[in-house]
């Protein structure tokens, strides 16, 4: 079940057969993987974790970590391994992963805790000035007034990567579906940055590695810019991207237009996979290669979708050239 994963470049060794979950690629792309956890392994997970309610996850940090560990072992030792190298596995580097009996939004907190318990056996999910937890957790329904389109329902939010707008590194990205009432549409969108047809055209072109401002809205609690390129290279020589269409703030017309051509050329690349995350499962991926993005969905009196994201860096292995952590 380990063939999957690549055998080349590995971080750490892998096991010879997985214990506790199992793995495959998903109907979407052999590049993103489906990851199951059967249900013994979370009910067996949820029972020692009972002692521990996710406030106690909130208060004390590290034991985010000890719920990992927990979890690891219910999968003899198999599963950290498998995370670690699938993260930063050039040709993969995306999950979706279906924890088997975690479906109902009642289970809200027991579905925080195992997200919690994956991340932290490869990385270490930053805080989030937003919620002002290392999670958060946000609802989408019928009428927004907010002031971006995280929680606006009837359009296309746009590809992009997250954390472009923050100082920490953001390694990885984590999206968990907690919730979903009368939806039609809404499939989480994902392009991998090696299926982009226009990759190399945008990637060396004069504008690619400019400094430019990154601002984000006043929801987002994050009150200083920062400056960045659009791409930079990772710590192999290859290409990776740090972009959203709604905080950068070009200086000037060239500035402008280039930004315009490549959402542009994002949003009709034919390698866009559209990927329908049931209540309970999560998407998780490389922030570095991987860009995401959320379909319109149709309007309806009764629509409510909650959902819960994590993003942070890895603690194992580096894609950064310069990582901060
Ligand atoms: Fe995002």
């Amino acid at each position: 079940m380990t063939r999957f994963v690549p055998v080349k470049d590995l971080v750490v060794p892998l096991p010879q057969e997985l214990k506790g979950f199992t793995l495959a690629p998903s109907p979407y792309s052999p590049r993103l993987l489906q990851l199951t956890f059967s249900h013994a392994t979370v009910e067996a997970f949820l029972a020692a974790m009972a002692e521990w309610p996710v406030q106690a996850l909130e208060y004390k940090s590290f034991l985010r970590f000890r719920a990992a560990k927990l979890l690891d072992e219910l999968c003899a030792g198999t599963l950290q391994p498998v995370l670690i190298n699938t993260l930063v596995d050039r040709d993969s580097g995306g999950l979706l992963i279906t924890p088997q009996g975690l479906d109902r939004v009642a289970q809200a907190d027991d579905m925080v805790k195992l997200a919690t318990a994956v991340a932290h056996l490869f990385g270490r999910s930053n805080y989030d000035a937003m919620s002002g937890q290392y999670y958060a957790r946000f609802v989408v329904e019928n009428v927004d007034n907010s002031d971006s389109y995280l929680r606006q329902p009837h359009r296309v939010m746009e590809l992009h990567t997250d954390g472009t707008f923050v100082e920490q590194d953001t390694d990885y990205v984590l999206m968990m579906k907690i919730d979903e009432q009368h939806m039609e549409g809404g499939n989480s969108l994902l392009l991998h940055l090696d299926d982009w047809e226009q990759l190399q055209a945008f990637n060396s072109h004069p504008l690619a590695r400019r400094d430019m401002r990154w601002t984000a809205p006043p929801s987002k609690k994050v009150d200083k810019d920062v400056f960045h390129a659009v791409f930079d290279t990772d710590n192999q020589g290859r290409p990776i991207i740090s972009y959203i269409d709604q905080f950068v703030q070009p200086r000037n017309f060239e500035e402008g237009n280039w930004l315009t051509d490549l959402c542009e050329s994002l949003e009709t690349s034919q390698h866009k996979l559209s990927v329908p995350v049931p209540v309970g499962s999560f998407l998780l991926i490389n922030n570095h290669f991987w860009l995401h993005g959320r379909d319109r969905f149709t309007a309806h009196p009764g629509l409510r979708r909650e959902l819960m994201r994590q993003r942070g860096y890895f603690t194992h292995a580096k894609v950064l050239r310069n990582p901060r952590q």
